[in-house]
Order: structure tokens, then sequence, then C-alpha cells
């Protein structure tokens, strides 16, 4: 591992102040550049900098400024990044790139591929049927007798989920997903899938394409308000561990799940390098994929990250997985448990004022164990950073 390591991370989340703060541990780290970054980590200094001139999604740009940086591993955060396929743009240009390939990350840019990925490699999971024609997904629909989950196949940043309480909510969704284009895109393919009764759990896994590393199971909590009330957002906040998963669940769901999984990358895609994310259902009959995500979960990542023990290097993690040398490095969490709140401005996942400014008083005296927050899509406004972000939310992070 190089002395002076620089980094780039691609993306501007609470997921990327979080791996940019553990990074920055790193005796072997020189700087972080985290493109375009947020508020937060603009606040962060020391090892970190922000690049704001280069386009989120100009990948051609990154790798130019990546080799004039003289950057030495590349971190994508964010999932736009990975489905456009950032990882085959440095491919050959000798930096190393921790992210699966375009062809990996279909797992993530659809769903209905990843169904389909579930069902041939006899990964368990809930009963499904995918439609790109409304007539047909509404004659599927009146006909089916078991409850349904409609998704929009494609990236809808958390949003493009229904879960409809009445057969009227389910037709809706469908024309405003098939006929509407609600998501663009997105939502020109549904995937109609069974709705499974359990508790849900998420699962970061490491992996080099061969060896994988689990990080503990942790808990997002998807709806806006207290007492799992609302509509659905990008997650407002998670903990880790879950006590009611047991080491016997772990195992099983290493063996029926993650290892298939990978084994599956490596037969019929590209190996898998990167962050597996799998979200679970934990159901009477077992443990089922809700779905994939190729890359760090946002919450989960900032209630994870700090779990790492003392002796893991998360640059030489990284590094490892692309490398194919997983398996002779350490990844080590501490028998603690961590948990990350999301603040979000009143109104969202709707619409919502911006700009307003983020106080985040806490009492220190009675939470003493919060260390830290970790802004996600925030800008800070007496920096020289000023680029506005379109979301103004901040998350809290306290370990125990
Ligand atoms: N088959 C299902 N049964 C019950 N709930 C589901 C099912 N699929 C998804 N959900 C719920 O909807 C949420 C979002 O679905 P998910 O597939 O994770 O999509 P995304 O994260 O892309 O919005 C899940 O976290 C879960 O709470
Ligand atoms: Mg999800």
């Amino acid at each position: 591992m190089p002395e002076d390591l620089r980094v780039l991370l691609v993306g501007g989340g609470g997921r990327e102040h979080a791996l940019a703060w553990r990074l920055s541990l790193s005796p072997q780290v020189e700087s972080i550049y985290v493109l375009p970054g947020n508020g937060g980590l603009a606040l962060q200094k020391g090892k970190v900098q922000l690049i704001s001139d280069v386009a989120d999604r100009d990948y051609n740009a990154m790798v130019k400024r990546a080799k004039e940086l003289g950057i030495g591993l590349v971190v994508a955060g964010v999932d736009v990044a990975v489905v456009d396929g950032i990882e085959d743009y440095f491919r050959g240009t000798g930096i190393p790139c921790f992210s699966p390939t375009k062809g990996a990350a279909r797992i993530e840019g659809s769903k209905a591929y990843a169904k389909d990925f579930m069902q041939r490699n006899n990964i368990p999971t809930g009963e499904y049927r995918t439609f790109t024609n409304y007539e047909a997904a509404c004659q599927y629909l009146h006909e089916v007798s078991h409850d349904v989950v409609i998704k929009a196949s494609g990236l809808a940043a958390g949003k493009g989920v229904v879960l409809p309480k009445s057969k009227e909510e389910g037709f809706d969704a469908l024309r405003d997903m098939l006929l509407n284009k609600t998501f663009g895109d997105s939502g020109s393919e549904v995937v109609i899938e069974e709705f499974l009764v359990g508790y849900e759990i998420s699962i970061l896994t490491f992996s080099d394409g061969t060896t994988f590393k689990s990080l503990p199971p942790a808990q997002d909590h998807k709806t806006v308000f207290d007492g799992d009330r609302g509509p659905n957002t990008g997650g407002m906040g998670c903990y880790s561990p879950v006590d009611m998963v047991s080491q016997e669940l772990l195992q099983v769901i290493d063996c029926t799940i993650l290892g298939p999984t990978f084994e599956a990358f490596r037969k019929e895609a590209d190996p898998f390098v990167g962050c597996l994310f799998t979200g679970l259902m934990i159901t009477e009959t077992g443990p089922k994929v809700l779905e994939y995500n190729a890359r760090f979960g946002d919450p989960e990542t900032q209630a994870l990250i700090p779990l790492l023990d003392d002796e893991t290097d998360l640059a030489e993690v990284l590094l490892a997985c692309t490398t194919g040398r997983l398996a002779s490095t350490h990844v080590g969490v501490r028998f603690e448990y961590s948990a990350c709140v999301v603040q979000a401005s009143r109104g969202y996942p709707g619409d919502f004022p911006k700009g307003l400014p983020i106080t985040g008083e806490y009492d220190r005296e009675c939470t003493r164990l919060i260390l830290v927050s970790r802004h996600r899509d925030t800008y800070e406004k007496h920096s020289s950073f000023t680029r506005r972000r379109d979301k103004h939310i901040s998350c809290w992070h306290c370990t125990r």
C-alpha cells in the first residue's frame, strides 16, 4: 500500500461523509478529494478537499482530473456513478476503482434483471412478474390473489416502490409508472412482487469477486414519521447491529443468499468487486431478498462505518477488494451499537423549503455519545463551497 495515497470519492451524501471521515483516519491516506461533496465535508478540512468544478456524470473529466491529481484509489459512493459504469472508465488507466463493473451493477440498475438473476440462481426472493405493457400488468394485478408491491424497475432515488393498500391503488401506481411516466424511463418496466411479511434488515458486504466479508446487519427506517407512519423516504435513520438476528440466521444468509449471489456473478456476469448491499425480509419461511444495491447503503453506511475496529484500515480494505486480496485483509467491528438519525426539512420527501440553516442543537450531557453529525446533500454557506444541492438533510450519529 502506498504511503501517500490520494483517494477520489464520488458522491455528496452522508454516506460519503462517513467514508471520507474513516478514510482520513488511515495513516497511508494523504488526501481525499470528494466530488462533489457537501457542506459537512466542506467543514471537515484536514485531509478532505472538495472538487466542485467537474460535472457529476462526466466520467471522462473525472479520469482526467484523477490523473492530474495522482489519485491512487477511486471510490464510487453514489448509485448513479456505479450504474453508469464508472469502473469501466477507470479500467486500463492504472487507477484502481472500488466499484463493480457496469455489467455487475445491473443488479441495482434494473430490478427486473435482479429478480431474474435471483430466480435463475435459486436465491430466495418473493414471487414476481415484470411488465412493460399497462394492460397486461393490470390484467395480472386483477387476477393475482396475494398482496403485492409495485416497483419501477430502474433507479428512482428510493421513491419508485409503491405498497398499495387496495387493488385501486395498485392500478393507480401502474398508470403512473407505465402511462404517465412519473419516473421517466425508470418506470417503463415495472415489477409486481409478492408482498412479504416479516422484518427487514440490510447487510453490507465487501467483496473482491471471490472472498466476501459482511458488516453486522443494520435496520433502516424508511417512513418519514415516528411509528412507521407517512410516506417512504430515502431512509430516516438506521442502527446496527440488530439483536433479533442470530449468528445462525447470519449463517443461513451466507449459505443461501450471499455465497450463491457472488458465485452467480462470477458465473454469469462480471465478478462483483465492491460493496454489495442486500435488502432482506426475514419471513417465517426464512430470509428472502428484497433488492440488491451495488454500493454502500445510505444511511446504513453512516451507522456501520463507526463500528469498524481500530485494526481495520478502510483504505486498505477497499484497495484489497480491487486487487483480489480481501481474504488476507482484516475487516473487524467493535461489539458496540451505532445509530444514525436523519434530520430533514419539514415536507420531505415531497416539496420542502431549501436553504434553511442546520442548527443541530443537542444536549451534550444527555447525549454524550453523539460523536459527529454527517451531512447529506447540504451545502456550506460560509465557505467558498457554495454549490447548492437539492436536499437539505443532516444525519446525527452516535455509538453506545
Ligand atoms: N416484496 C416486498 N414485500 C414487502 N415490502 C417490500 C417488498 N419489496 C419492497 N418492500 C418495501 O419497500 C421498500 C423499498 O423497496 P426496495 O426494493 O428496497 O426499493 P428501493 O430501495 O429501490 O426503493 C423496502 O425497504 C421494503 O420496506
Ligand atoms: Mg431499498
